[in-house]
């Protein structure tokens, strides 16, 4: 079948190492369920994966994307769940299992015309969403949503700040933020891309690293390096900053460790979200009537004009891509 997949690894030209075209796959885990894939979704993991972080080559070839939602066999309308957990994890939240892997690192991923999955990772997609939409909600969306309303703390009425406009968890962020009754204030790299985020309902945009008005009490940080002093420095004294993310790379200058304990902050870790989580997030898009902003919609053949996008920093929202 038809696939996106990484052929090899390339710490320094990623796209150089995707290919799309025709992969036979071994036999799927046992019990696992085929979804016929109508949208899938690009996201800065499958770029990190291209280049080797956290796919080993030894696991290749490995069909890329973590995103999708499609029809099962008996024509049920789905959005797959991409946290797979380990089976010998009981507990209720998956992201605490220490041995869970994403589609695409272990498992073959969603960018082909099938993806297996087991049939606890479906959940039904709402029909007020399209497949494309729906496709932006496991992987972005979902990691904004625990971000915003299980990892921050935050309460309708308290500020925000989002660093980066334009990444498909920032628009996430600055959209499901607004509408929970957030002031959200925004940082971007691009004037136009701050102004962009505005008219998504961002309250206000800052250039990168501009010092704000005031003190905010959480940052949702996915950008890492290149943000990570000025989002210590925004927060005021008890704040929360709550990191998913590392696009600019994992070593900023300082880690702050001064200013985390004197003022006294709290770094929190979220990662991905629940099942539960999930259908919360397609449950709240449905009342709200949000959807998420889709930068461009590629047929699966021309999936690396996608990727170069997203290498480029050059998105705005979500790439979609349909087999
Ligand atoms: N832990 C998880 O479960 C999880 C889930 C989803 C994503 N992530 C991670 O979160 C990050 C964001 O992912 P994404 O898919 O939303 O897309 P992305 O393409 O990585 O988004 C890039 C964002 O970062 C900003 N940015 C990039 N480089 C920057 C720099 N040097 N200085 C300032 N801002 C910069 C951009 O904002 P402007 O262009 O507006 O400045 C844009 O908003 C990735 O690292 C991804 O791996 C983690």
């Amino acid at each position: 079948m038809l696939a996106a997949y990484a052929a090899r690894l390339d710490p320094d030209d990623p796209l150089a190492a995707l290919r799309v075209d025709d992969l036979e796959l071994p036999a799927p885990p046992s019990g696992w369920v085929p979804v016929e894939v109508r949208a899938a979704a690009l996201n800065h993991h499958d770029v990190w994966s291209l280049r080797g972080v956290g796919l080993p080559a030894e696991r290749l070839p490995m069909i890329l994307g973590c995103d999708a939602a499609g029809t099962t066999e008996d024509g049920r309308a789905v959005i797959v769940h991409a946290v797979i957990r380990d089976p010998s994890f009981t507990g209720p939240d998956e992201t605490l299992d220490p041995r869970r892997s994403l589609l695409s690192e272990r498992h073959q991923g969603t960018l082909a015309e099938r993806v297996w999955v087991p049939p606890a990772n479906l959940i039904d997609k709402p029909a007020e969403l399209t497949f494309a939409e729906a496709a932006c909600l496991p992987t972005a969306w979902l990691t904004a949503y625990r971000m915003l309303f299980t990892s921050s703390g935050l309460r309708p009425g308290e500020t925000v700040l989002v660093q980066g406009a334009g990444g498909g968890v920032a628009t996430a962020l600055i959209m499901l933020g607004r509408h929970a009754g957030l002031r959200v204030w925004v940082t971007s790299r691009d004037p136009e891309r701050g102004e962009r985020a505005v008219e998504l309902g961002a309250d206000r945009a800052f250039p990168s690293g501009e010092r704000l008005p005031e003190r905010v009490d959480a940052v949702m940080e996915t950008v890492g390096a290149a943000t990570w002093s000025h989002s210590i420095n925004a927060l005021r004294p008890g704040g929360t900053v709550v990191i998913c993310g590392t696009t600019s790379g994992a070593e900023p200058e300082s880690a702050e460790l001064t200013k985390i304990f004197f003022r006294p902050l709290r770094v929190q870790g979220s990662t991905m979200g629940t099942a539960e989580e999930l259908r919360r997030l397609a449950a709240m898009l449905v009342t709200t009537g949000i959807r998420p902003p889709i930068d461009r919609v590629l047929p699966l053949g021309e999936a690396s004009e996608g990727f170069a996008a997203m290498i480029d920093g050059t998105v705005f929202g979500k790439i979609v891509i349909e087999p």
